[in-house]
């Protein structure tokens, strides 16, 4: 660390990453108690103040109580400053080792998720002709679903969704499964934070499993791991309340260790 011409405390960017480097975490820019160390051209006046305990509690947890998966949307576009700032604050979600490996596939235009949409679907279709089905699917679930979204809902593979995020990480160093669900966690609660309507999905990436052609079309590397999906957008319904959920005191393991 050393001054510089505005006598301000600045750290170079360390090639060295590692135990006896620099993790690029910021803490040395967050704790500063005056304010008085930039990095990485970072200033400490461009960081948001830390939130009371007294406010934070209550609003994070009707955050989490309100957010429901939302599986109908309005057929209205999420403008792209909105999506850009969520994925700007998912850089400070926790990581391992802070190696900020997590890339996030996006498609952010409902016609271009529409066609996505179609391509898949008629893929879906055409494998089920043939007697290939989802994970999990049989003919006869299947056509229930086929079913259903005649009745219930249009489209089940995608949630109806007008956006798509997908979280993906290569696989070989760090943490990248644990490092993609929390992102696509900490992505779900930013959407609830904004109003927008989000649902996790693993049944897109059971059946794009079988599509080899289609998931090409995502450029997601062979190499890299894909956790869930977000299927994300203005969402139609509004919910007049939290859920009551809670966890039950048997899936509560509580330890207490003696030393005798
Ligand atoms: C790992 C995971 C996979 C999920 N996959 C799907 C999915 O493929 N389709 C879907 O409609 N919902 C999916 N969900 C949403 C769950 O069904 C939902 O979270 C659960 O029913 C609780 O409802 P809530 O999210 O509204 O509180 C998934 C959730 C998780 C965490």
């Amino acid at each position: 660390m050393h001054l510089n011409e505005e006598r301000k405390c600045e750290m170079d960017e360390i090639d060295q990453f590692g135990w006896w480097g620099c993790w690029k975490c910021e803490h040395c820019l967050a704790v500063c108690p005056k304010g008085a160390i930039s990095i990485f051209g970072r200033q400490p006046e461009d960081s948001l103040p830390p939130v009371k305990a007294e406010s934070a509690a209550p609003v994070l947890d009707a955050l989490i109580m309100n957010r429901h998966s939302c599986r109908r949307f309005l057929k209205k576009d999420v403008d792209a400053s909105v999506i850009d700032g969520m994925l700007q604050t998912l850089g400070n979600a926790p990581n391992g080792g802070n190696k900020q490996q997590v890339e996030f596939t996006l498609i952010d235009d409902r016609a271009q998720m529409e066609a996505f949409r179609r391509l898949a679907y008629a893929e879906m279709d055409r494998l089920a002709s043939e007697g290939v089905y989802p994970a999990g699917f049989d003919r006869a679930s299947y056509e229930d679903m086929k079913r259903w979204e005649k009745t219930v809902r249009p489209e089940m593979l995608f949630c109806g969704a007008p956006c798509l995020l997908i979280p993906h990480a290569p696989l070989g160093r760090g943490e990248p499964v644990e490092d993609v669900n929390v992102a696509a966690a900490y992505f779900e609660l930013l959407c609830a934070s904004r109003g927008l309507g989000c649902v996790m999905m693993s049944f897109p990436k059971d059946a794009l499993r079988n599509m080899p052609e289609i998931k090409a079309l995502l450029h997601i590397p062979e190499t890299h791991y894909v956790g869930v999906m977000l299927g994300f957008g203005w969402p139609e319904i509004r919910y007049a309340r939290g859920t009551q959920r809670g966890v039950e005191e048997e899936r509560i393991h509580r330890l207490r260790f003696t030393e005798d």
